[in-house]
């Protein structure tokens, strides 16, 4: 989009702004000649609807310091160990709006996605069927993954790459926390002939979401609970297969009802059930629809 070779437009006389009314309407014409008809359309909702925030919320000028305060340091607060800027769209369920609207969009027939948040590295190992993801002894219980991709009719579907990761028994992932090696609880698998693909771990843990940043601040200054319930991330990919980007949610966690940023959905609270060997166990059945493999980018290297 940004072609810096290029020359800036001329004068355009768009007009001047007299009064609160008249603002939007100048900034309109002003961006008016966008070619890009989809940024067009982007940006020219983007002001109508920040204006009439504004307009509504009518902030001080003090307030709007803060405001412009608060998302300088969203950016700062940003680096290797966590992406704030993805965790505030989280926090402010717009995340989970947009994989809503995607979902709406592809129609039904798909297992539910969920948001990817801001810990999911590209390059995780690949990992040999069955093949344990803990790979310190950090604690933490025993669990087996047995998954099954299907599509939309049922039919198998081999060679999906299923791109694993979750936060350790402590509720840290390992980019967050020293004491876990590099790549520790995340792992690639690949689906056999049959769809099925399976892993050993152990059992995640709830965790609350970064609250030394900015957007901490935010949740103690509206008294919300920063907790996720235990959940395992996934991204299942082949090509000729839309990317499904997921979470499978422990149903017995407390905070399965309080997700702080608004993950959970019915079909994704997973039954993590107790063998009679006594192990623990969580199967869970995945549909791709036919489409795109599209390879979102990372938050975080
Ligand atoms: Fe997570």
């Amino acid at each position: 989009m940004d072609d810096r070779s290029r020359p800036l437009s001329k004068p355009f006389p768009h007009g001047v702004v007299n009064d609160a009314a008249s603002v939007t309407e100048v900034v309109q014409r002003a961006m008016s000649r966008t070619p890009d008809p989809r940024l067009r359309e982007i940006m020219g909702s983007l002001v109508k609807h920040l204006h009439a925030f504004v307009r509504e919320s009518r902030p001080t000028p003090e307030e709007f310091e803060r405001g412009l305060d608060f998302l300088l340091r969203v950016g700062q607060a940003s680096g290797p160990q966590k992406n704030e800027v993805v965790l505030l769209s989280d926090l402010l369920g717009v995340s989970t709006l947009v994989v809503m609207l995607e979902k709406e969009r592809s129609g039904a027939g798909g297992t539910d996605p969920a948001l990817l948040g801001p810990f999911w590295r590209d390059n995780s190992p690949v990992c040999a069927p069955g093949e344990n993801i803990a790979r310190a002894d950090g604690g933490g219980e025993p669990l087996e993954v047995a998954g099954r991709v299907v599509d939309p009719r049922g039919n198998p579907i081999a060679g999906v790459t299923v791109d694993v990761w979750q936060a350790s028994p402590v509720g840290l992932y390992e980019n967050q926390d020293p004491e876990q090696p590099d790549h520790n609880l995340r792992g690639r698998f690949e689906t056999d002939g049959s769809g099925r693909f399976h892993l050993r771990t152990v059992r995640p843990r709830g965790y609350p979401v970064p609250t030394d940043g900015p957007c901490g601040e935010l949740l103690r200054a509206q008294d919300r609970y920063p907790y996720r319930p235990a959940h395992l991330h996934f991204m299942l990919s082949r090509a000729g297969y839309e990317t499904l980007v997921t979470q499978v949610f422990d149903n017995a966690d407390d905070a399965i009802e309080s997700d702080v940023v608004f993950g959970v959905t019915p079909a994704l609270s997973g039954e993590y059930r107790r063998g009679p060997d006594g192990m623990l166990r969580l199967e869970y059945e995945f549909v791709l629809k036919p489409g795109t493999r599209r390879i979102p980018r990372a938050p975080i290297p």
